[in-house]
């Protein structure tokens, strides 16, 4: 069975794609610097899928680091998720950006050609596709990037783009990932007040934080608050399972789209949220963010043509995988 090597495998993303890897019967190494996972997620998957994980702990800044994953390991594909994905922090320093997202891909790049392994899948997000009115998005619309963040993933999927045609490359462009293992064991864990949506409102649930901002009710949406394509996290992990499987399988090449086509307002997820966890959420208007669109939806048509790929779970499946995960953690805490 093909090896898969996971940068950024510890991970929110990678460690479910582990577990769904695993369970379609690949071999997977994990590579993690850890700067953004908890050390305790590789004897959590291990508990999870009974077998000794294999990490090897480096940064994709370091070539040494990721030789020495190719030395020990017969590789056969690459799943690069290690990268930095805060928006407002990539306006705040653009350099470091620039640095682990474009600098990482290269390193890695080159890594996998030394170590003679040409298949790779990309992690890229919708936010590649900038402020549209083309809603649900087609993969063929135009890229343009209104932060740092956006402009690294836009470079990066140009920089596979320009491979020689002996390289399989999966580019594929999350909408917005949320909830947890079904396991409850593993799920994301921000360190400092979150950014994202869910995991601020998980936090309002637990009672960590007061009161969820939800920025701006006055956008031309149905109840006036951003509407976007919520995907749970374990079919986003299978997606990547499809997208190997095609390297390995065809060696075709793909750029796909990863969400479910619907789109949830702010007051769905607070709704669907209090239902999971069995109180209301609080929450105030507030202004809007900076940066936000009204509406980012996924058209999926183009991943289950050339994968074969459906999102399966609901908005409610999300919500309730996060809350298992988010009052299991919190239990364990006391
Ligand atoms: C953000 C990033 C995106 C990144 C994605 C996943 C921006 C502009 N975009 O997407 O590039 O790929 O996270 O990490 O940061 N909201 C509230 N109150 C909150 C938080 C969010 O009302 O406290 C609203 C937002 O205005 C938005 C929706 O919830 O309408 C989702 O926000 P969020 O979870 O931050 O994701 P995006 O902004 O869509």
């Amino acid at each position: 069975m093909a090896k898969i090597l996971l940068t950024g495998g510890a991970g929110y993303i990678g460690s479910h794609t582990y577990l769904a890897l695993i369970d379609a019967g690949f071999e997977v190494v994990i590579f993690d610097n850890f700067s953004n996972a908890k050390p305790d997620v590789p004897a959590r998957l291990q508990d999870i899928a009974g077998d000794r994980v294999h990490v090897v702990e480096g940064d994709v800044l370091n070539r040494t680091d990721l030789d020495a994953a190719f030395a020990a390991h017969q590789i056969d594909g690459v799943v690069h998720f290690a990268a930095k994905k805060a928006v407002g922090e990539s306006v705040e320093k653009p350099l470091d950006y620039m640095h682990t997202n474009v600098g990482g891909l290269l390193n890695v790049l080159a890594a996998m050609e030394a170590g003679g392994c040409r298949r790779i899948v990309f992690s890229s997000s919708a936010t590649v596709y900038g402020d549209t009115d083309v809603q649900p998005i087609p993969e063929d619309h135009p890229r343009t990037y209104t932060s740092p963040y956006a402009f690294t993933k836009i470079a990066g999927e140009q920089i596979l783009e320009q491979l020689t045609d002996d390289w399989a490359v999966g580019i594929l462009r999350y909408f917005n990932p949320v909830g947890a293992h079904r396991s409850a064991m593993i799920g994301e864990d921000p360190e400092d007040i979150p950014n994202n949506l869910v995991p601020y409102i998980a936090k309002v649930a637990t009672g960590d934080l007061a009161k969820l901002s939800v920025f701006g009710d006055d956008y031309d949406t149905p109840d006036g608050t951003g509407v976007r394509d919520y995907i749970h996290v374990e079919d986003l992990a299978n997606g990547h399972v499809l997208s190997l499987k095609r390297l390995i399988d065809t060696g075709e090449s793909h750029t796909v789209n990863l969400g479910t086509g619907e789109g949830s307002s702010v007051l769905d997820v607070v709704r669907a949220y209090g239902a999971a966890c069995g109180d209301d959420i609080a929450y105030a208007i507030a202004p809007r963010r900076d940066g936000d669109v009204a509406v980012l939806t996924a058209r999926p048509d183009k991943a289950k043509a050339e994968l074969g790929f459906e999102a399966t779970r609901t908005l409610a499946d999300m919500c309730r995988s996060s809350w298992a995960w988010v009052s299991g953690q919190r239990r364990n805490d006391k």
